[in-house]
């Protein structure tokens, strides 16, 4: 790997620790909900809203050059080229309710992330601070799970077949949605090992990243959601599609190996 995106690596991996131990530390007086967005199921809570701005406030101190985009509405362009995707707390109601599955994820990305252009990601990081595990990657470096002091290098499941299959989905917010979601969730069932929602996109493309999960596909994703899990995949040999052959995009993400990857898409009939 490149030693800058090196830098960046660990960039991302203090950032996330630090906002992973604020909400953490800090959840009782972070559980209000702040707002609703889309609907009822879209929550935002007050610490959503505080990690992102301790995020904004790092980022500006220690990358002024660099933009940013942040789930809960923080954005600016940069000069550098680079722009962190953040999502202060991936899995929001899983946060609300005290259910361990939720995460901080910082990405460094090249490309058009603000506008929907084509981007990528070059460095990245995802703190679950519950259990203390830190997913972290840079382009061509590998992808890393750092727990209890001990660092352990990432791959994808050797699984091939659908059938024997552990899948992972979720669901986006808008009620139509998660219908049709739903009626593809009881379409695959029959045809795989099992199906988790875990609750949190970032945490679902890390379990691909460490075999925890064999696959996973998800539509309605927004950058945010995906920009550092999408790097873990990929450094842990995996592969990250969206529909036909295209980038991965808000329409659809299928991440895992690539046998099963295909194999899925076939049964989603994508
Ligand atoms: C959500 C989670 C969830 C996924 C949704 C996302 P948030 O992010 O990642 O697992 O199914 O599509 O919006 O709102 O908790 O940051």
């Amino acid at each position: 790997g490149h030693p800058e995106l090196a830098t960046l690596e660990q960039m991302a991996c203090d950032l996330a620790m630090s906002a992973g131990r604020l909400i953490v530390d800090e959840r009782p007086r972070g559980l209000g909900v702040a707002a609703t967005k889309s609907s009822d199921t879209d929550v935002v809570t007050v610490m959503d809203q505080r990690s992102e701005a301790f995020l904004r406030e790092r980022l500006d101190q220690l990358r002024p050059d660099d933009g940013l985009l942040g789930e809960e509405g923080a954005q600016h362009e940069g000069s550098s080229g680079i722009t962190w995707v953040v999502d202060p707390i991936d899995g929001t109601v899983n946060y609300l309710y005290e259910i361990p599955a939720y995460a901080v994820s910082v990405a460094a990305c090249v490309g058009d992330v603000r506008q929907g252009g084509e981007w990528s990601t070059v460095a990245g990081a995802v703190y679950n601070p519950v259990t203390d595990e830190l997913f972290h990657a840079h382009a061509g470096g590998g992808a890393f799970l750092r727990r209890r002091g001990d660092v352990q290098s990432l791959s994808v499941s050797g699984e091939k077949h659908l059938a024997k299959s552990l899948v992972g989905t979720g669901f986006g917010y808008e009620i139509a949605k998660r219908e049709r979601q739903g009626a593809v969730v009881a379409s695959l069932i029959g045809q795989v090992r099992d199906i988790r929602r875990i609750g949190s996109a970032a945490l679902d493309l890390c379990s691909v990243g460490a075999g925890r999960l064999d696959v996973y596909y998800e539509s309605g994703l927004n950058p945010w959601d995906q920009a550092a899990g999408q790097l873990v995949v990929t450094e842990a040999g995996g592969v990250v599609v969206g529909r036909g052959d295209g980038p991965p995009d808000k329409d659809l993400v299928v991440a895992g190996p690539a046998p099963l990857v295909a194999a899925l898409k076939s049964v989603l009939k994508v």
